[in-house]
């Protein structure tokens, strides 16, 4: 499967295209060869293509910026899900990224007033280079800002107004082993969460319950042992109830969904 995207992405035609190609030329061959040794070295595929497939979209990523994961796309799939029949919903997506949620959910609900929170100052510069592609392709403005999830001060503006928080945080556990892939690749701050990988959870908590109305709702992902340990920390918070743990596709535990009280 890598083989075949990294030589369509070579080609620059789609991967079926392959299927009616007599013969690749020696520069393109060259190419390949060279693309092939570095995804054997572990340089994932997508900083090889410079895009990750997420829902409807296609992201502009590469190093400094983590790579999103087809996992998230069901915690988006739940974010909509809230939002339908909503007229003019105030988001927030707190740790944007290359913008996978802030903008799926801007493509997917236009309605929706979108603002994305970034703090690695490599890692919003690609939030914006989305963010900007996907407006010049029609997709209503998403408002990307500079800032910590955790800073009290964030977003004072919105404090009780906003209808959905949705985070895809850093909540690797300090110390545990991830492929080379993630590791060599994707950047600190995207990965580790403290010794029970829930530190910027529990900051973002505060962040949330400040920025949720009543009836508000909130959307976390978590890694697959953290499917307990969440609503935990969620239902211990104190300002959020209906706190709910869902699987991925995989049958794994993924993310958790509260509602502010
Ligand atoms: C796991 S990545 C998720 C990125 C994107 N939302 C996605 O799902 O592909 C976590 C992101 O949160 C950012 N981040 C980490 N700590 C943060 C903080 N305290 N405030 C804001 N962003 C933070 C990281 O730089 C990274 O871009």
């Amino acid at each position: 499967m890598d083989g075949e995207l990294l030589l369509a992405a070579v080609l620059g035609v789609p991967r079926a295209r392959l299927l009616t190609l007599d013969d690749v030329g020696d520069d393109a061959a060259a190419r390949f060869e060279a693309l092939v040794e570095q995804r054997a070295d572990r340089v994932p595929l997508q900083h090889l293509t410079g895009r990750a497939p997420f829902r409807f979209l296609e992201l502009a990523v590469g190093p400094g910026v983590f790579v999103p994961r087809p996992e998230t796309e069901q915690l988006v799939g739940w974010a909509l899900d809230g939002l339908a029949g909503s007229s003019a919903p105030v988001v927030v997506d707190l740790g944007a990224g290359s913008g996978a949620i802030a903008l799926s959910l801007a493509h997917e609900y236009p309605a929706a007033r979108v603002t994305a929170v970034e703090r690695d100052p490599g890692a919003i510069e690609w939030t914006r280079h989305n963010a900007a592609a996907r407006a010049a392709a029609g997709d209503p403005a998403v408002e990307v800002l500079s800032g910590d999830m955790t800073d009290p001060g964030l977003l004072r503006e919105l404090d009780g107004t906003v209808d959905l928080v949705v985070s895809n945080p850093p909540y690797v556990p300090d110390g545990a082993r991830v492929p080379r892939e993630v590791a060599d690749h994707d950047p600190p701050l995207a990965l580790w969460g403290g010794p029970d990988g829930l530190d910027v959870v529990r900051g973002l908590l505060v962040t949330a319950a400040r920025l949720l109305r009543p009836g508000g709702r909130l959307g976390i992902e978590h890694a697959d042992q953290q499917g307990s340990a969440l609503p935990a920390v969620v239902r211990a918070h104190g300002a959020f109830d209906e706190v709910a743990d869902h699987p991925d596709l995989a049958g794994r535990p993924r993310f958790t969904t509260a509602r502010r009280r």
